[in-house]
Parts: C-alpha cells; sequence; structure tokens
C-alpha cells in the first residue's frame, strides 16, 4: 500500500521543480516508487506533471531528415519538433513513426496506432497528413494526445482526420476488417514501466507469459483490420531476468507471425540511454552479463500470396582459423557490438571467446572427437546446424556456453527469413540450453547497396548465447 502522505509530497516536490533523484534522496524512495506514485495521482505515467502546455512558435519539421536505408536504426537525439517531448515515459522518438509511416504509406492513408500513449504517432500523422485512429488503454494517455495534438499547420494542406479513443488494442471490433493502410504502433514491454495505476486491461501490469497471450490477440486484430499487402510496424524490446535475457522480441514476433503475416524488414533501434562506462562496465563483466541496448522494429506485411522458400542456404561466416583470434580486443559491455566489414568476424569471435572461454573451446566446423568438456562452443547456424549441436552438446561441459552466429536473409518475394528466429525457436524446443543474450552487431563501413525495390540493407548479425542446463541443478 501507499501512503497517501508521501505521494502528496512527491508530486508537490516534482511540481516545484526537483529532480527524481532529488526527491529520491530527500524523501528516501526509488525511482520505481515516485514513478507510481505520480501515475496515481496524475492517472498518468509522466516525468513531469506540469509539462505539455501547447508551445507557441512551433517548429513542425526536424532540422535534418534523412530516410533511414539501412537495418540498424539510430536516433542520437530524440527528436523535438512541433509538439513532441519525452515527458511520457517510454514514448517512442518522432523518428521512428516519421520513417514508418513515410516509407510505407502515402498522404491521406489511414494509420492506426492501438497504443497511443501520448500521440507520437498521432502528430507524426497531422504533419505528413494521414488519417488516424489512435486507441489506449488510458483515458489519461489520450487526453495527453489531444493536448499534443492542439497546433495549427500553417498554410494547411487540408487537416488529416484524427479520431481518439480510449479502448483496448486486443479488441477494435470499431474498425471494419480490411480497411486501414498502416498500423504504426509501440506496446509496454511486458510491466517492465506501469502506465496506468492497473487499469482493467493494461498490458503493462502482466507478466510475460500473459503478456504474449495479450499480444497474439492483438496481432489477430492487426490482421484483421489491415488491408492485403499493406504492413504493421511494432517496436519491441527484450527484458532481464537476474542474469539471463527473457527474448520478449522474438517471442512477440512470433505471435505476429502466428496471426499470418510475413516479415517485410527487421530493424535494430540503437538504445542510447544505457551506461557504458565506470559502474555498468564492470559490473557487466563481473557479473558476466550484457546491458540491453536494443530493440526490433518489425515491419510485418499481410502478404496474400504464400511462398514456400524451400531450404535456405544459410552461411554466415565462410571461413575462420582459430590463429585470426585477436588477444587484446575491447571487450563489449552492451548488447550491441558495431564493428567494421573489414574485421567484424575478428572481433566477434574475439569478444566472445574472452567473455565465455576461461579454458577451452572451439570454433564453428572444427570440433573434433578429442574435445571433450568444453567452456564454450561457437556455431555458424548452417545447413548442418541441428546435426551440429547434437555434437556439440554431448562435448561441451555443464553450464557450458554455446555461442550460435546467424543473420536475416531477404527472400526472393522480399519478405525477410530470420536466422535467429529459426536458431531460437529450434534450441528453445530442444530444451537443453538456456538462452543468456541476444547480442547484435551492426557492420559498418559497407557500400550502400540501391535496392530498386526498396528494401532496407540487412547490415546486422546476431550471436545468440546460450547455457547448456544442467539437469538436476
Ligand atoms: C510504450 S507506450 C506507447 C507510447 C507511444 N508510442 C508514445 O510515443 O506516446 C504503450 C502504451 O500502451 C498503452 N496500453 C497498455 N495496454 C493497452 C491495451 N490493452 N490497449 C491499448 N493500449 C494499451 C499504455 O497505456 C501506453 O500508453
Amino acid at each position: 500500500m501507499m501512503n497517501t502522505k508521501i505521494i502528496q509530497e512527491i508530486v508537490e516536490n516534482k511540481k516545484n521543480g526537483l529532480s527524481d533523484k532529488e526527491i529520491g534522496e530527500r524523501l528516501g524512495v526509488n525511482l520505481k516508487f515516485i514513478e507510481k506514485a505520480i501515475t496515481r495521482e496524475m492517472g498518468v505515467n509522466v516525468s513531469n506533471p506540469l509539462m505539455s502546455k501547447k508551445k507557441l512558435a512551433l517548429v513542425l519539421t526536424p532540422k535534418k531528415f534523412t530516410a533511414e536505408t539501412t537495418t540498424v536504426w539510430s536516433f542520437k537525439s530524440r527528436g523535438a519538433w512541433a509538439t513532441h517531448n519525452g515527458n511520457y515515459r517510454g514514448n517512442w522518438s518522432p523518428y521512428i513513426p516519421r520513417n514508418v509511416i513515410s516509407r510505407y504509406s502515402k498522404k491521406n492513408d489511414l494509420v492506426v496506432d492501438y497504443f497511443c500513449g501520448a500521440g507520437t504517432t498521432a502528430v507524426e500523422c497531422k504533419l505528413l497528413n494521414r488519417d488516424f485512429i489512435g486507441v489506449d488503454i488510458n483515458p489519461y494517455a489520450i487526453a495527453l494526445s489531444e493536448t499534443n495534438l492542439d497546433f495549427e499547420i500553417p498554410n494547411g494542406e487540408s487537416a488529416p482526420q484524427i479520431t481518439l479513443r480510449t479502448g483496448d488494442a486486443k479488441n477494435l471490433d470499431f474498425i471494419r476488417p480490411n480497411t486501414v493502410d498502416l498500423i504504426c504502433a509501440h506496446p509496454p514491454y511486458s510491466n517492465i514501466i506501469q502506465y496506468t495505476d492497473k487499469r482493467n486491461g493494461d498490458l503493462s501490469h502482466l507478466e510475460y507469459k500473459q503478456f504474449l497471450t495479450a499480444m497474439g490477440r492483438v496481432a489477430q486484430e492487426s490482421f484483421r483490420i489491415l488491408k492485403d499487402n499493406h504492413f504493421c510496424a511494432i517496436l519491441i524490446g527484450d527484458m532481464r531476468k537476474n542474469k539471463n535475457v527473457i527474448p520478449l522480441g522474438f517471442w512477440t514476433i512470433n505471435k505476429y507471425l502466428e496471426a499470418g503475416f510475413d516479415i517485410k524488414n527487421l530493424i535494430i533501434k540503437r538504445q542510447h540511454n544505457c551506461k557504458t562506462t565506470g559502474f555498468w562496465y564492470n559490473n557487466s563483466i563481473k557479473f558476466n552479463f550484457l546491458l540491453l541496448a536494443h530493440e526490433y522494429l518489425v515491419v510485418f506485411q499481410k502478404k496474400t500470396a504464400k511462398v514456400n522458400h524451400g531450404n535456405r542456404k544459410w552461411n554466415v561466416i565462410a571461413k575462420f582459423d582459430q590463429k585470426d583470434l585477436m588477444k587484446n580486443v575491447d571487450l563489449e559491455s552492451t548488447t550491441v557490438w558495431i564493428f567494421l566489414k573489414k574485421d567484424w568476424v575478428k572481433k566477434a569471435l574475439s569478444n566472445i571467446v574472452k567473455r565465455y572461454a576461461s579454458r577451452k573451446y572451439s570454433l564453428l566446423n572444427m570440433l573434433s572427437s578429442e574435445n571433450q568438456d568444453l567452456d564454450l562452443i561457437i556455431a555458424n547456424y548452417d545447413e548442418n546446424f541441428e546435426k551440429k549441436i547434437q555434437k556439440a552438446k554431448k562435448i561441451l561441459r555443464p553450464d557450458g556456453i554455446l555461442a550460435v552466429i546467424c543473420e536475416d536473409v531477404r527472400n526472393s518475394n522480399d519478405s525477410i527469413s530470420s536466422g535467429a528466429l529459426d536458431v531460437e525457436r529450434f534450441l528453445r524446443d530442444l530444451g537443453e540450453f538456456k538462452i543468456k543474450e541476444v547480442i547484435v552487431i551492426s557492420i559498418e563501413g559497407d557500400d550502400k547497396k540501391n535496392d530498386s525495390a526498396g528494401n532496407l540493407d540487412i547490415t546486422h548479425k546476431y550471436v545468440l548465447i546460450y547455457k547448456k542446463i544442467m539437469y538436476g541443478k
């Protein structure tokens, strides 16, 4: 139970301009408690209860905007044009909906965001002249969206039609089937941040298994309302429990695939709010975990013609020799490793060995019958993967690490097959390994390919880290 007096003191201190840190020190409470108190008192999870005032002289476009062309997106500043601001906790950078809306819809199209929050997508639709329907479980968030939409477009083109309503993304009955041009939405990441004071239907109070069931329902509604061949973009991140990742991103993607969607693009959105030096860097090494530094922006497509891609040929790393390992490689501390095209293999493998192998390890296809009791096996995801895993599990010591390097590839019909999703599914079903990390390698310095179909250039790979399960432990 929260004490009413302390809640009021928190709100008063906030209104007097104290930072969360100062309030925490003064009242002896942590950030989570402050968020909870503000959400209870104000009905909405905002960092500043006084903000969201109408701005006077608004700059309506970003200073510099270039459409993203690769599968790794990174916005150093969140974007502050029009009424955009970071006050609503967990809202997304307006660069994300701007890119999605510009690439996957056209003027006067109808866009839906069923996790509307404080209206970032809504504001972008108003600026880019798309009709919009926004839904949120929290009426206070809808009220914030209304405030944020309260600005004039000078020399106006015809103003788009914008509809906001309180509702549940699991039930979009008021939208007819096959009528929506684009879905662009950002769900809660299970219960990492709470958006309401436990309002009925709020997904942000569900632990991850219930959350995924609910997202399955949302995915079905998305498939129903979207026009054929149109797109649905969802931003989702992973969670961490103790020292292991919970791959909420992959599992949410699977729910959309089960609903019938194909993947058009699987984009890595880098996060810049994580600490890569000092305390966090040291702890990441001491306790052997990586700081989550990425989310997935997945663009699904409701394809009408299904294609069987047959057996894919995967081959992420063609050839690698143990003597190429670097002794003095810098140890990475987050889940995004940025390397140059010319030496990414060397740096990635050296990092894996330095972090996970204290004694014996083996690389890729070099397993031999003399190898026993290994600390680490690094496997390439290729057509012999399943066979190799059967062998690997015998010669890995209990608690040993399996690192799998894999990638996404584009099919002949422009959809994406994800090796990472395949590996995760296969090893989960096998039940002999527990996933520990999902690492993304962003490969820079490549020449941009000009894709006539307007597809994003795939510039990332994955390393999935697993621990062999010790039975009876
Ligand atoms: C990550 S936030 C979205 C932030 C938004 N993109 C923005 O920039 O303001 C997730 C939102 O989902 C809402 N929400 C949670 N459960 C919901 C449900 N069942 N249906 C609709 N909205 C829900 C929360 O109230 C919260 O506003």
